[in-house]
């Protein structure tokens, strides 16, 4: 695993944005990215927009594929992940609407809508870079605390405490879905690399968790210690309950050229 801490958000973006655009440039304009919604990557999106805008990315023929949705949201409806995707990431970075997928939450077909995901990803090649945020009780996607390992896109209930976080997209949190349909941990582990962001003392303990604690289904992303290309990137807010922050500092400013991220 690689930890890599910033200063502010704005850097986390910044050094999100430089990881992927690094791995896309080795994959060329075809890559296909894995994207998450939530606040947390919204700077990293940022940051491959700026890229884009310099010439460093090329996304022309790039897929996307979304890690979840809400079930049972009215088509359209403002806080579906659906369009939330289309709102921060297919418009701000030029992807082709037609090459962007989100699983489909809709109650007609659920049953049969994990199984249909997973063809599409595999159909598309994989994924090669996937970008995650994390709960604060450590789910990634919507893969709550005693999410299988090893699971794949499926129907899964949502946690009080998730609702409670989401509450503040909806009207009420008698709004909030109570289901949801997300990729599973099986599925977010098959992605080449993984880029996670997370900013603010709220995420620390899930970070301290993901990044040190053991690996278990109770804090699902700590998964990712067993991803062989998983990169981590936290303020130092999010890094406040890591015993190793001085290790992960040092390891970052002496990386070997060939690892080194073109921060300029
Ligand atoms: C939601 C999403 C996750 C996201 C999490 C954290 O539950 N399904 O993919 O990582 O929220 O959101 P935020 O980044 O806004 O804290």
């Amino acid at each position: 695993m690689e930890i890599i801490i910033c200063p502010n958000e704005g850097r986390v973006g910044q050094v999100a944005a430089a990881k992927i655009a690094k791995i896309a440039a080795e994959v060329g304009p075809g890559v296909v990215l894995g994207v998450a919604t939530g606040s947390s990557p919204l700077s990293t999106y940022d940051g491959l927009a700026k890229l884009l805008a310099a010439g460093k990315l090329d996304l022309s023929q790039a897929s996307a594929f979304a890690l979840d949705e809400y079930v049972g949201l009215a088509d359209g409806h403002p806080e579906s992940y659906r369009e939330v995707i289309r709102r921060t990431v297919t418009e701000p970075l030029g992807l082709d609407p037609s090459r962007v997928h989100v699983p489909d939450g809709s109650l007609h077909g659920l049953a049969s809508a994990g199984e249909r995901y997973e063809k599409a990803i595999v159909a598309a090649g994989g994924v090669d870079v996937q970008i995650l945020g994390i709960g604060t009780n450590g789910h990634v996607g919507f893969n709550e605390p005693t999410s299988s390992l090893s699971s794949r896109t499926r129907v899964k209930m949502l946690t009080q405490n998730t609702r409670q976080d989401n509450a503040r997209f909806f009207a009420s949190l008698d709004d909030v879905p109570r289901h949801c349909i997300t990729q599973g941990l099986g599925t977010i582990m098959a992605a080449r690399h993984v880029v996670l962001v997370a900013t603010g003392e709220a995420k620390a303990d899930a970070v301290g968790r993901l990044v040190e604690g053991p690996v278990t289904a109770m804090c699902p992303a700590s998964v990712l210690q067993m991803h062989q290309f998983a990169t981590i990137v936290v303020d130092e807010a999010a890094a406040g309950h890591l015993a190793l922050a001085d290790y992960y500092k040092q390891a970052f400013e002496n990386l070997p050229a060939w690892q080194a991220l073109d921060l300029a």
